[in-house]
């Protein structure tokens, strides 16, 4: 029997715990700092190893992702999910409206809802007396795949609706779309390469492929979103309209996309498109199109569905930023792990704005699966950021005089035999002294994943070892104002400011040291993981294989390489030349810091350092940002120009703090 309060206690903890979830990736405002949420969590985690029978289904515990499934068991829609018409302009558009009067027999004007379409998985989630009980595929539309305990590691998706049992329905099913953020698709396909694994060629396959693993401890290291767009049955919720749908599923605690416009008419619909097209790029996941609905559920029942797709909605697609070009040569680039890279050089070709003149083509399996041939007219695409890829050989176009790419069998660079294991797409270079690699590992340790050394971009470090002042990492210690400013391109001022930057980044976290190192399989989060078991790089150097097993999160391969890193001579000699010169690593800081409980609102600009900055410093001592301005707000930082939020933070009596006052409350000023 558990006792009466303990199941107060952990009906509290999860309470606290998904209203904490929900501010932090919902409403993207979290009101605790992350070691106090962690200690709510464990102490949920303690109280239900204890007592088992206190797990709910909506325990946030289960976000973790539980054991791994057999396969998937399939699950009927109760409601077909149905797909969209497409069109590709604003004649077609003027089209989808002409039909929609004729089927309503009236003239009047329509009011319409205008949303991002987000490319994804659509996913639909069965809440039972607010709880989440079953979340699917879309499938075939009418039976798709159970994947719960995938869903329930989605942290956007509420596993419990929020608001007063009474306003919850006795069942509703939403629909949404699942997706992952060009961010953490980036940082996947890197640690796939990495690994010598596939990778996914977009983000909307890898959000597919991460929700259908069968092991949810898998999905739940993806970062994975969702925002909803739907309820399964409009009769069934409180709402007259798509719009007031939206405002509602967001009083339930669901996520939706800020980017919704109610548009009266056409033209509104139109402005909204453009608006859109503008954003596409910069937004942090990505969108293919808008999709436009007619508000008024009552329109929407008349004009119903037909098999395919509802009547009442279509999607404004937007072009493809894709385009055909040649593949003129094909490069062998060897990168910091000697990973080697074919990379197409590609005819120069507009996409979008954009001049693209290389693609890269991953490894040697994807050029034979894509049969990609030298002088091949090939369809290429660029997404966001993400670096432009050859999608496939425009085959119609082949003379006959097109080459086969031929991997070559040694280093491009140093000439050492390459190695590709088996079972891995990677083709390596595995001489440990192959200049192309430590060249790559100095541009990585100086960069900003590293210990981000300002002035040491990817060019100067190139210009620094092709000049013979930096062979290895201790070197960048010893660079010397007059070394510097006889470079061709630098001077006094640029030698100075790069000499600064190398002291400051001397007084470093264990964590970023860790990370900078470029050791194989050890990325950013890794490196914090270890740092914060081990404390000291010492104690790091010492760790056996089974020390760093212990720790929840690494994985056989990190322990692997750290421990073949650290037992490696010559980086031991590495590591004591760089203490000697002077790296000093900051104690890690524990508990209550400075600025806990505190919490910042930045506004306006600040004239000595960048306002992430400031937000990344005050959030290392303890301290929440917040971006909108409430009661909670204990500091809020007024910068040049701060406008509106700072006269009615003067109204609402919250304290205003200047930027020197700010100076010196982080410790950055003698005052
Ligand atoms: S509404 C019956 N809204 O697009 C209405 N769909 O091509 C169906 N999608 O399967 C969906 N963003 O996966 C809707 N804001 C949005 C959407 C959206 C993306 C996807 C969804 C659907 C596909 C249809």
């Amino acid at each position: 029997m558990v006792p009466e309060e303990i199941r107060e206690q952990a009906r509290e903890l999860r309470d606290r715990i998904n209203y904490h979830n929900h501010r932090y990736y919902v409403l993207d405002d979290p009101v605790i700092a992350d070691v106090e949420y962690d200690r709510l969590f464990r102490r949920l985690q303690e109280l239900e190893l204890e007592y088992p029978e206190l797990i709910t289904p909506d325990s946030p515990s289960r976000r973790v992702g539980g054991a791994p499934l057999a396969g998937f068991e399939e699950v009927r829609h109760v409601h077909p999910m149905l797909s969209l018409d497409n069109v590709f302009s604003e004649a077609e558009l003027a089209e989808f409206e002409e039909k929609l009067k004729r089927y309503l027999k009236s003239t009047e004007p329509i009011t319409y809802i205008a949303e991002p379409k987000m490319d994804g998985l659509a996913v639909e989630l069965v809440y039972e007396r607010g709880v989440l009980v079953t979340g699917a595929t879309r499938g075939d539309g009418l039976v798709g795949e159970n994947i719960t305990p995938q869903l329930k590691t989605v942290q956007s998706i509420p596993l419990k609706l929020q608001g007063h049992e009474s306003a919850v329905p006795e069942q509703l099913v939403v629909r949404g779309e699942v997706f992952l953020g060009r961010e953490g698709f980036a940082a996947l396909n890197r640690q796939r390469a990495e690994a010598g694994e596939p990778l996914f060629a977009n983000p909307r396959n890898a959000a597919a492929g991460s929700l259908r693993q069968l092991d949810p401890k898998v999905t739940a290291r993806r970062p994975l979103d969702c925002f909803v767009y739907a309820a399964a049955d409009s009769g069934t919720v409180p709402c007259a309209r798509q719009s007031e749908l939206f405002s509602w599923l967001a009083g339930l605690g669901f996520a939706v996309n800020p980017y919704i416009k109610l548009c009266h008419g056409l033209d509104d619909v139109q402005a909204h498109y453009a608006h859109l097209l503008e954003l596409r790029d910069t937004l942090a996941y990505e969108i293919d199109g808008m999709v436009v609905k007619v508000d008024d559920f009552s329109l929407q029942q008349r004009l119903g569905n037909t098999t395919r797709a509802p009547r009442w909605a279509v999607a404004w697609k937007f072009p493809a930023v894709q385009a055909t070009t040649t593949i003129e040569k094909v490069e062998f680039q060897v990168g910091r792990t000697g990973a080697v890279t074919p990379v197409a050089l590609l005819k120069p070709v507009n996409v979008e704005g954009v001049v693209v003149q290389r693609a890269t083509l991953h490894n040697q399996d994807e050029i034979k699966r894509k049969d990609l041939r030298i002088g091949d007219t090939v369809l290429i695409q660029r997404a966001g950021d993400v670096i432009p890829e050859v999608v496939k050989p425009v085959v119609e176009k082949r003379t006959g005089n097109e080459q086969a790419i031929i991997f070559p069998e040694t280093c491009p660079v140093c000439s050492h035999p390459l190695l590709r294991p088996e079972g891995e797409a990677v083709t390596r270079c595995v001489n440990p002294h192959c200049p192309a690699q430590r060249l790559q590992n100095l541009i990585y340790f100086a960069g900003k994943s590293g210990m981000d050394i300002e002035g040491l971009g990817k060019k100067n470090v190139e210009q620094l070892v092709s000049e013979g002042l930096v062979a290895d990492i201790p070197d960048f210690f010893r660079l010397r104002k007059d070394d510097l400013a006889r470079l061709d391109g630098w001077g006094e001022k640029s030698a100075e400011k790069v000499v600064a930057a190398l002291e400051k980044a001397k007084q470093t976290s264990l964590a970023r040291f860790l990370g900078a190192l470029g050791i194989r399989y050890v990325g950013e989060v890794t490196a914090a993981l270890v740092a914060r078991h081990l404390d000291t790089l010492d104690a790091v150097m010492a760790a056996t294989k089974d020390d760093l097993l212990a720790i929840e999160g690494i994985g056989e391969q990190a322990a692997a390489s750290l421990v073949d890193y650290f037992s490696d001579p010559s980086t031991r000699d590495m590591i004591d030349q760089i203490l000697s010169e002077g790296l000093t690593i900051l104690p890690p800081v524990e508990g209550e810091q400075p600025l806990t409980g505190r919490v910042f609102l930045f506004t306006g600009t600040l004239n000595s350092m960048g306002r992430s900055e400031a937000k990344q410093i005050v959030k290392e001592l303890g301290a929440q940002v917040v971006s909108g301005l409430s009661n909670r707000v204990t500091d809020f930082v007024a910068g040049e120009k701060a406008g509106g939020k700072l006269k009615k933070a003067q109204e609402r009596n919250i304290p205003v703090v200047s930027e020197d006052e700010f100076f010196k409350i982080i410790g950055r000023s003698e005052g």
